[in-house]
Formats: C-alpha cells, sequence, structure tokens
C-alpha cells in the first residue's frame, strides 16, 4: 500500500472519531441552529466539526486543498484535494434523531482516492482506498447479491426544495416503492452509500447532492464490488448531479426504472 496515502487515511479516521465523539456529547443537548434556507439547517456543531477536520487535515497536510459544506477556502491549486462534509444528516442531528455520520475524501489529481465515512452513534468506520478494496472497522466490505429489483431493499433522499421545484424525486419514489421490497429514507446519503457497500442495502439513487455527500461514499461502493453511475447508466463524478449506486445485479432494472414517466400515484 502507498505509504503516504495509508498516513492520510490514518488521520483521516483519528479526525473522524474526534467529530464523531463531539456529535455524541452534543446531540441531546442544546445547540444553537441557523436556516441556510427555508428547511435547510445548520448547527454550531456542524461547524465546529468543521473547524475540526479542516484544521486537524491543514496541520498534517499544509498545501493540500479543501472542499467543505460550511465555509470556503481559498484555492492553492493541490493536487490533493480533502472534500468533506462534518456532519452528513444535520436534520437528523438537530432533531436528535440519531443518524448522521462524518465524510472525509481525498481527491488525488481529480480521482477520488481515498474515503472515509464514521457512522457517529454505531462507532462504524467505513474506509476505502482506490483499488484497495473496502472496510468496516478493519473488515472486508462486499456489496449484497440480492436480485431482482422486486426483492431488494433500496434508499434515496430528497432535496431541500422539494417544494418548490419540480425535480423532488417523488415519481420516481413512487416507481421504485411499487417495483421494490422497499425504501428507506434515513437522511444521511453518505451512510445511505456505506451502507450498499456494506450489503445491507442493494441499490440507491437521489438527485442534487453536493460532492461532500458523496465522494467518501461512492468509493465505498466502488470498492466493495458495487456500481456507480449517472441515473441513464453512463459515467458518473462526485460532481455530477444525480447518482444510481447499487450491488451491480439491479443496476440496469434501476436504470429502467428512473427512465419511467411519472406513475399515476405522483401525479
Ligand atoms: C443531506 C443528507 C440527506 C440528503 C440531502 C443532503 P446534510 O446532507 O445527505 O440524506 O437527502 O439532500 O443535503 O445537509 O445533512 O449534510
Ligand atoms: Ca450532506
Ligand atoms: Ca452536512
Amino acid at each position: 500500500m502507498n505509504g503516504a496515502l495509508n498516513g492520510c487515511l490514518a488521520r483521516a479516521e483519528e479526525l473522524a472519531r474526534q467529530a464523531g465523539a463531539l456529535q455524541r456529547e452534543r446531540v441531546w443537548s442544546p445547540f444553537d441552529i441557523q436556516y441556510k434556507g427555508e428547511i435547510d439547517l445548520v448547527t454550531e456543531v456542524d461547524k465546529a466539526c468543521e473547524e475540526m477536520l479542516v484544521g486537524g487535515l491543514a496541520a498534517s497536510f499544509p498545501g493540500h486543498d479543501f472542499l467543505a459544506e460550511e465555509n470556503l477556502y481559498e484555492n492553492r491549486g493541490s493536487s490533493h484535494k480533502w472534500i468533506i462534509d462534518p456532519l452528513d444528516g444535520t436534520t437528523n442531528f438537530a432533531h436528535g434523531f440519531p443518524w448522521f455520520a462524518v465524510s472525509i475524501a481525498l481527491e488525488i489529481d481529480g480521482e477520488i482516492a481515498l474515503g472515509v465515512v464514521y457512522h457517529t452513534m454505531m462507532d462504524e468506520m467505513f474506509t476505502a482506498l482506490k483499488g484497495e478494496g473496502a472496510y468496516l472497522n478493519g473488515r472486508r466490505l462486499g456489496v449484497s447479491s440480492r436480485r431482482p429489483l422486486r426483492g431488494s431493499l433500496l434508499a434515496s433522499g430528497f432535496p431541500y426544495d422539494s417544494a418548490t421545484d419540480r425535480e423532488n424525486n417523488f415519481a420516481h419514489f413512487v416507481n421504485f416503492q411499487m417495483g421494490a421490497r422497499g425504501i428507506r429514507r434515513a437522511g444521511a446519503a453518505a451512510l445511505d452509500l456505506a451502507y450498499v457497500a456494506a450489503g445491507r442495502l442493494d441499490g440507491y439513487w437521489e438527485a442534487k447532492l453536493k460532492p461532500w455527500d458523496v465522494a467518501a461514499g461512492q468509493l465505498l461502493v466502488r470498492e466493495a464490488g458495487g456500481m456507480v453511475t449517472s441515473f441513464d447508466g453512463g459515467e458518473y463524478s462526485v460532481y455530477d448531479h444525480r447518482i444510481l449506486a447499487s450491488n451491480g445485479l439491479i443496476h440496469g432494472e434501476m436504470v429502467e426504472m428512473l427512465a419511467r414517466p411519472a406513475p399515476l400515484h405522483a401525479l
């Protein structure tokens, strides 16, 4: 294994655990909440975690660039860029619903090379290095072997502007609800992807996500033997608008479902 990358992974894991510890300490006590939009929240804990992660990584790797949810960072033109969601599942966190994560990825020369998703309340550390497999608390992960779609458990999510924008995922949701065993909307995209990697979910789709929601999780899925594409089955980048991830075996059926028109129930 590449020694430098291994050092990056160890540091990212250490900082993810520290941010997670802060989240566990604060989740059921009062904290400051601000509104980014009508329903889109940010808490003081999101900001404190971002400071902890970016501060810690910048101290260990001076010169690296950062793309994180809560702040803009100076672009130094580095080949290494950390892509960070300090608290994925903020709505859950703000409501005391214990389902949220820390997500950290490292992009090197335009490719996501490292991914860490720390499931705070379960103390589960999902990690992946490109070409080296995906792991959960050190144990190798593999996607499920479930098929067809009718017997599959899926996950998805809805954008914050689903009340006002037509690309709201409602039609896809109804189509999949009629075509799969079930759908979970747990509220943390990074965990949805980590769960596909772990074989606990068979597929996941969502639109309007940001690179920090998906960068680490999509690497976990690929490294666990799964498939990650755009909705039409084409190549996917974390800067794209729509993501489809699965165990590979139900991918074609999911692409076909995403191309279907809105069912009567969703009109
Ligand atoms: C959100 C979560 C959610 C997804 C949203 C994301 P945040 O991230 O990942 O599952 O449906 O669209 O924005 O705001 O909790 O970091
Ligand atoms: Ca997020
Ligand atoms: Ca977040």
